[in-house]
């Protein structure tokens, strides 16, 4: 693993340099130090994702494998398709390969820790991307959304547009730390009615209860087929679903039961929902621009990798440490501003809906 600061490394090249711009008569020397800038200048990103299930990992990738062609890194990405085991062995493998800086989106907040820990061992610095990795003394960075804000949005959206009746509570993946801050943002606003007795949870309200084992939508459609045929003469009035995948399960659940539709969340603005949101089916989505929490990636690891100074907005703690962290900011997409946030931008093409 190389030890030498990139700018120190740069620095050297530089000077050896010198002679060949003033002129130096030789062409070999040069030629051979030509070939030890290139050789020495490339910075190389290691990046493991936890899947690519729902679109917005594939964004992730896309961008990111962009953003360090347009900057001249390279990168090596490695897919875990929601599996720890697989995810320890991506990384493993990709520190074999000789990487300066690990971009890694954990599959298990706290199992990943260990990878934080194997890294660090070898010299490699760590940013946590889009899921911190919890109880790690060793992480370097964290970069995402401010996710605590994206559950404030979903559950400020539905306390909007649901006043009373009964309600569905779904989160997350219990292994990942934004399950737990999407749904802790949006209990923040829920919770009030919830105690006033304007809503009446059907089907649990506790995290673990109402959590969705891997994200995985078939799992939600599950709970929401479970917890109608239970209720099976209950209007319901709102549904909090933590992303665009188990929103899309539950509404085929509902539609399954004859039910009417509720108001439902999502987040992730993949093209499915918006379908839906154009036709009423779902409310709501959060919009995350991958494209600029890829780009911070690639644009943070190559700074960490030269020496430089990274700048942060604020630290987070992951149970052991302040994490130096950069967060960015989640927008509500509905009916009425998917045109512009995401068409106008460049997001989603409007031929794809
Ligand atoms: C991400 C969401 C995504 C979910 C499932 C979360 O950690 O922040 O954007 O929908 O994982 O992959």
């Amino acid at each position: 693993m190389r030890k030498i600061s990139k700018g120190l490394v740069l620095l050297l090249v530089f000077a050896l340099m010198v002679p060949m711009f003033a002129g130096c008569s030789s062409d070999e020397p040069a030629a051979a130090v030509e070939k030890e800038t290139i050789t020495e200048k490339t910075i190389v990103i290691g990046v493991s994702l936890p899947t690519q299930r729902e679109e917005r990992w594939v964004r992730d990738k896309e961008a990111m494998e962009k953003f360090a062609a347009d900057l001249g890194v390279e990168i090596k990405i490695q897919v875990a398709d929601a599996d720890q085991a697989q995810q320890a062995q991506q990384v493993e493998n990709l520190l074999t390969q000789g990487i300066d800086v690990l971009v890694l989106a954990p599959h298990d907040a706290s199992a990943s820790a260990e990878l934080v820990k194997i890294a660090n061992d070898e010299g490699v610095p760590v940013i946590s991307y889009d899921r911190l990795v919890t109880g790690s003394d060793k992480l370097n960075y964290y970069l995402s959304f401010d996710n605590e804000k994206v559950g404030e949005l979903q559950g400020k959206y539905f306390v909007e547009n649901v006043d009373k009746g009964n309600i569905i509570l779904f989160a997350g993946a219990p292994t990942d730390n934004n399950a737990l801050l999407f749904f802790k943002g949006a209990m923040s606003q829920l919770q009030v009615k919830i105690d006033s007795g304007d809503y009446t949870v059907l089907g649990g309200e506790d995290f673990q209860q109402v959590a969705t084992d891997n994200w995985v939508p078939s799992n939600a459609q599950n709970r929401a087929t479970n917890v109608l045929t239970a209720n099976p003469d209950a209007q319901i009035a709102g549904v909090l679903a933590p992303n665009d995948g188990t929103a899309g399960g539950i509404i085929e659940a509902f539609k399954a039961s004859n039910v009417e539709l509720p108001v439902i969340t999502g987040q992730d603005s993949e093209i499915a929902a918006i379908k839906r949101i154009k036709i009423g089916e779902q409310s709501m989505t959060i919009f995350k621009d991958t494209r600029d929490l890829a780009q911070a990636a690639i644009e943070m690891a190559m700074k960490i990798a030269s020496g430089e100074t990274v700048s942060t907005n604020g630290n987070v703690d992951n149970g052991v440490i302040e994490v130096p962290s950069v967060l960015l900011e989640p927008k509500v997409v509905n009916q009425g501003n998917f045109q512009e946030l995401l068409i106008d931008s460049g997001y989603i093409n409007e031929a794809d809906l």
